[in-house]
């Protein structure tokens, strides 16, 4: 028998996982027994059995370690079997989901704040992965939450901190604790997917590339794979060491956060492919000599082109989008006689079609693809996919882009973002905005008449769960849209994004501005919804 030690403790307000895990300023975490009530209320809900796994890691932000610690004590408490932890406490969340799968484990805590700021003032989070390698279901984490309010005490052990250093195996008070190499089984999975040899020809013939880490959890991996089994020169990763603060910077690879590699692309010097990815390595930036391709733009490329991948070939079964995506993976669904699938804002939502067979690739606007060799998104994975395909098809990212657009017509897609805003008003502009839908067919603004106004709600095609208001969608008769939206990630106040969107066909003008292009659906969007007024900014704070 564990001895196994219960601590008393009382409920904490407001621990309710969002749309990626429990997420908050370190601080709050670091209050006595708020992380240990939350890891508590997880196991109480998934009651590991005889023999469980659980697989620990995180993307190595400040208070990592720590919580590491805790969780493996409270693991052993909690009667579970085993604890794979990455060496160092490293785990990418596509690395992460990988592990849970390959060993198979019973599920997986996964501890990130994601692309969001680290240190000691910043944000820290807690995630809970199930046996399939994916995010928990909303039923899952509605339990949890609903056990958080009830919470009376936690269980833990009596024994010393592990050495998350040294890969090796510990007991602790009965249970194994095995510190695994956070790279090689990933490295190992991506060998077995894309052609690598191929990609190592291209390289040897001059291909160029650089990979910002950000500071983050992806740099050992790209230093791994990219420099040392694909053959890219050294150096080609940069910020490769992963800091509990990101060097200070924000690990979002977008254009804002990844300027300086979006500065480099476009400029002179600039290498045949430019990449990102964020604080966890589930996000992906990629930008060609002179082109920086959209998310949404990308997964549609990526599905176009699926097939020069060997793991991949003969065997596209179906492609899935996040609501707020833009439609052009729709067209190339419709081409190669696939079906589209289209889920609320999430990565969790695809993890039963992708259980299911009935995807084989997925997408979000927000730097996310990735397909069913994992249950999470996965950046490096975008990266070699990219890699491949440009071996595979001798051309560079601009002329891919370029004929895509040819082919299937271009989908101008901006997401502008107003972060930081009074919750209560963003609420206001949401409730009212919704209360205001059935008026809104059939009414012009601008060129623009509206054909559909509604609130997205979701029924899973698998288990026929139904996920209501998840965002509220204004479809015009030319096809072009406006989706508003409160993100489900941020740590302080609200941030509304509206979504914006328009098709050019392959007649059309396809190498215009972005947003000349999406003037029209810009000046609908606060006329609608009256944006200045109810946020008090005159513009978004970020436009991506
Ligand atoms: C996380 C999830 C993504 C999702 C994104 C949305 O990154 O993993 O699947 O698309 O959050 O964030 P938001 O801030 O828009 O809710
Ligand atoms: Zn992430």
């Amino acid at each position: 028998m564990r001895h196994v030690v219960t601590m008393k403790s009382t409920p904490f307000e407001g621990q309710a996982p969002g749309t990626s895990g429990l997420r908050k300023k370190v601080r709050v975490f670091q209050q006595p027994g708020y992380t240990e009530n939350f890891i508590q209320a997880v196991f109480d809900v998934v009651k590991p059995e005889a023999g469980a796994t659980l697989v620990i890691g995180g993307d190595g932000r400040f208070h990592n370690r720590t919580v590491i610690q805790q969780a493996i004590r409270m693991a052993a408490a909690n009667g579970y079997d085993r604890v794979l932890v990455g060496q160092g406490g490293i785990l990418s969340t596509p690395a992460a989901s990988h592990v849970i799968r390959k060993y198979e484990a019973s599920g997986g805590l996964v501890l990130s704040a994601s692309h969001n700021p680290g240190g000691p003032d910043e944000d820290f989070g807690i995630k809970y992965n199930i046996t399939n390698g994916g995010p928990a279901p909303e039923t899952v984490t509605g339990a949890i939450h609903e056990r958080t309010k009830t919470i009376d005490r936690w269980l833990t052990v009596e024994a010393d901190d592990i050495d998350l250093d040294a890969v090796g195996e510990t007991v602790v008070v009965g249970m194994t604790v095995s510190v695994i190499d956070p790279v090689a089984d990933y490295a190992d999975l991506m060998e077995t997917l894309f052609d690598f040899a191929a990609i190592r020809a291209m390289v040897k013939s001059g291909f160029t590339m650089r990979f910002d880490a950000m500071g983050a959890v992806t740099g050992p991996y790209a230093h791994e794979i990219l420099e040392r089994r694909l053959g890219l020169a050294a150096g080609t990763v940069v910020n490769g060491t992963p800091l509990e603060d990101f060097g200070g910077h924000h690990p979002d690879p977008n254009l804002i956060h990844a300027k300086e590699l979006y500065d480099l692309m476009m400029g002179a010097d600039a290498p045949d492919l430019g990449a990102a990815s964020d604080g966890d390595g589930d996000r992906n930036l990629i930008i060609g000599r002179g082109r920086f391709i959209t998310p949404s733009d990308s997964l549609a490329m990526l599905a176009a082109n699926i097939e020069v991948a060997p793991a991949y070939r003969g065997r596209l079964a179906g492609i899935a989008r996040s609501m707020p995506t833009s439609a052009a993976a729709d067209r190339v669904a419709e081409a190669l006689n696939v079906p589209i699938f289209e889920t609320p804002t999430g990565w969790k939502f695809f993890g039963n079609l992708l259980d299911a067979g009935k995807v084989t690739i997925c997408g979000e606007e927000s730097a996310g693809t990735g397909s069913d060799h994992v249950r999470e998104k996965d950046g490096v994975w975008a990266v070699l996919l990219w890699l491949n395909i440009l071996a595979a098809r001798g051309v560079g990212v601009d002329a891919i882009a370029r004929e895509h657009w040819a082919r299937f017509g271009r989908n101008y897609y901006a997401r502008h973002d107003y972060e930081g805003i009074d919750t209560d008003r963003a609420n206001a502009l949401m409730e009212g905005l919704k209360a205001r839908l059935g008026e809104l067919p059939g009414r012009g603004f601008g060129p623009l008449t509206v054909a559909v106004a509604d609130s997205f709600s979701y029924t899973d095609p698998v288990d026929g769960s139904i996920s209501a208001n998840q965002g509220l969608r204004i479809l015009f008769d030319d096809g072009s849209r406006v989706v508003f939206r409160l993100s489900g990630t941020g740590t302080q106040g609200a941030t509304l994004r509206v979504y914006l969107e328009s098709y050019v066909p392959p007649s059309g003008d396809l190498d215009a501005e972005t947003a000349a292009m999406l003037a029209h659906q810009i000046n609908a969007a606060e006329e609608i919804a009256g944006i200045a007024e109810h946020t008090g900014r005159a513009a978004p704070d970020v436009i991506t």
